[in-house]
């Protein structure tokens, strides 16, 4: 490998190359992220007829003692299902209820996490026309041991009426359910109710170690809510702005009908902006542009679809007093949001309608916001563009051999034109497994390439993000949690060879090999924040199964103050190629970092195999 880094530098890399696609998928936000516990907070996902099916809300108590079934009594306008309780049994008579009482239990997103010592803040609102007394209670999973409880005793709530409760563990169970029982014969009414740990990261209501996972990578920007999840399987479904913000409780939330799962929207479009503003990420918004995988909004009546998303703008970048910017402020958030990038749908290109809808939309932002960057679904990377776009966006989900082959996708591309978003690159075949070390190193090979092609790429991000391993409806992705726990795939962990690349200097290199089909390498130098000194890396993968000694030579160094006893080398590899990491062993495939021993301007550095 010849380095010279006294050569003209090739050029500057983006300041936002290398960042993150989150995406409402495989429970990342809804039982992941965002820290709710309680799942179906509002019993809406059953939908707005009644009797609807209240799950995963289960009964406490048997035919005799309680019947539990819903109505549209709610004081929420947008989300009007209530969950009604009529006790039948009492503290004394004939019917006496169980010790324990009768009620309902959640059980969360595949158990709630409740740990000793750390408090909970469970929300409900509640309407009764006799007196209340009800507990509230955190329950292990054998469905005895009782890790928080309190009550609540109202003589008068026949107006619906909010109670909070603050309820501090003491004990640690990630299998448990939220209860609200009674011994008390009466009729009882629950809407909203709500359960989150007190602490999340800085109170904005992410957990803390699924969003430590994201800002350790450092990503340049957040592209948000999807995916696929943008457009829904039909327009009807699909997520729209304005019924995700304002306070939680009035969110009527929505079914995400192609992952096929219900969300509260309690991450909703304020959540996701405030998430990349915690993360020092530019903010990404991918909107539908009235066009889902079944149905699309013809142009003539795209209008108010265009004025929808003028005004999510306005909530994102106005002032306090415009229209919706103040609405933002009501919600905790004077400052704008600094929104710079919108994307016109997801995978839509192809679309009958597309092109003239996208028109539309660009014409109007342009015309609003003269600097905000469009980005269209349309491939412009093989050929020009039909219509004007500040980036066009690039998926691509193939198997590990073709995505390490794709390291020269860009080298042809036109040098004049939008630049590509690589929005979604993800080995997906089998022999990438559900993470295995070989998908890492096929996803370095393609992402050294988008380095090297920097000119025309300016953005890059891998899907999916997350994945509750109770709910792995996309194979594969970064990270992997449950209620509890969480660990990187060994394409988290490869991401963060990446991560100083952003704004860095490519530096002109060049690999000798015999073994051409199955190395490639980058250098870049890079100026480190904490100590204002530059720092030269360099990547190399090798793909291929035998040792190799790769001699390094570093050109361009005299006259310069180099410091090489420092030196460091970080190696990403394991003994099988398909190895991966799991809860048991979270860090079998993870980066090893140990001193470079004979560092100088020519040292032989050893390859293991993969
Ligand atoms: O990343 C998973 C899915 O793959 C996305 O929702 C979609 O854009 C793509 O097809």
């Amino acid at each position: 490998l010849y380095v010279n880094v006294s050569a003209d530098p090739v050029r500057n890399i983006s300041q936002t190359m290398f960042g993150i696609s989150f995406e409402e998928i495989n429970h990342s936000g809804a039982g992941g992220l965002w820290a709710e516990l309680v799942s179906n907070r509002g019993f809406e996902a059953g939908g707005q007829n009644t009797p609807s099916n209240i799950g995963p809300w289960t009964v406490v108590g048997d035919e005799s003692s309680i019947f539990v079934s819903t109505d549209r009594s709610s004081c929420f306008e947008r989300n009007k299902i209530a969950l009604q309780m009529e006790v039948l049994c009492d503290t004394d008579g004939d019917n006496i209820c169980p010790a324990g009482g009768v009620g309902v239990y959640n059980p969360g997103f595949w158990g709630m996490n409740i740990e000793q010592g750390e408090t909970y803040k469970v929300t409900l609102y509640v309407r009764s026309l006799e007196p209340i007394e009800m507990s509230v209670s955190f329950i292990g999973s054998n469905g005895l041991q009782t890790l928080a409880t309190a009550d609540i005793v109202d003589d008068d709530v026949t107006n619906w009426t909010k109670k909070e409760i603050l309820l501090e563990a003491n004990g640690t169970d990630t299998n448990s359910r939220l209860q609200l029982t009674t011994r008390k014969k009466c009729t009882i009414w629950l809407d909203q109710v709500s359960a989150m740990p007190l602490s999340t990261h800085e109170g904005h209501g992410f957990r803390h170690d699924l969003f430590n996972m994201l800002a350790d990578l450092k990503p340049g920007f957040i592209r948000f809510p999807g995916g696929s999840f943008v457009e829904g399987d039909w327009l009807v479904n699909a997520f729209r702005w304005k019924e995700t913000i304002g306070p939680w409780e009035e969110r009527p939330g929505h079914f995400g009908d192609v992952w096929k799962y219900w969300t509260d929207d309690g991450l909703g479009y304020f959540e996701y902006l405030q998430l990349a503003e915690d993360l020092g990420a530019l903010p990404i918004w991918v909107f539908n542009g009235g066009i889902s995988r079944n149905d699309q909004v013809n142009t003539l009546l795209i209008s108010p679809f265009v004025q929808d998303i003028l005004d999510a703008i306005d909530f994102a970048r106005g002032n306090t007093s415009s229209t919706w910017g103040s609405i933002r402020a009501a919600m905790g958030h004077p400052d704008p949001f600094d929104l710079q990038y919108v994307a016109v749908g997801n995978q839509d290109c192809g679309k009958k309608n597309y092109r003239g809808t996208y028109m539309k939309f660009y014409t109007a932002i342009k015309e609003a916001y003269p600097d905000m960057k469009i980005i269209t679904n349309c491939d412009g990377s093989a050929q020009t563009l039909d219509h004007p776009a500040d980036l066009y966006d690039f998926h691509v989900y193939t198997n590990a051999k073709s995505m390490f082959s794709m390291n020269h996708n860009f080298d042809h591309t036109s040098r004049s034109g939008p630049k590509a978003f690589v929005s979604e690159y993800d080995v997906t075949g089998n022999d990438g497994g559900k993470g295995s070390l070989l998908k890492a190193l096929a996803e370095a090979g393609f992402l050294l390439g988008l380095e090297r092609n920097s000119d025309v790429v300016e953005m890059a991000s891998n899907a999916p993000l997350f994945v509750n391993a109770n709910d792995r409806r996309f194979n594969a992705d970064a990270i992997v949690f449950d209620s509890s726990k969480v660990y990187g795939t060994p394409s988290y962990w490869m991401q963060h060879f990446f991560k100083e690349s952003n704004g860095a200097t490519l530096l002109n290199s060049k690999l000798q090999t015999n073994s051409s089909s199955s190395l490639v390498a980058s250098a870049v130098s890079w100026k480190n924040p904490e100590d204002n000194k530059s720092y030269l890396r360099m990547k190399i993968v090798n793909f291929g199964s035998n040792i190799i000694s790769l001699k390094v030579l570093i050109d361009g160094l005299d006259g310069k103050s180099i410091d090489a006893s420092g030196s460091t080398i970080t190696t990403l590899t394991s003994t099988n190629v398909k190895d991966e990491n799991s809860f048991n062993e979270p860090k079998k495939v993870a980066p090893t970092t140990s001193p470079l021993e004979n560092a100088s301007n020519k040292m032989n550095v050893i390859l293991p195999p993969y």
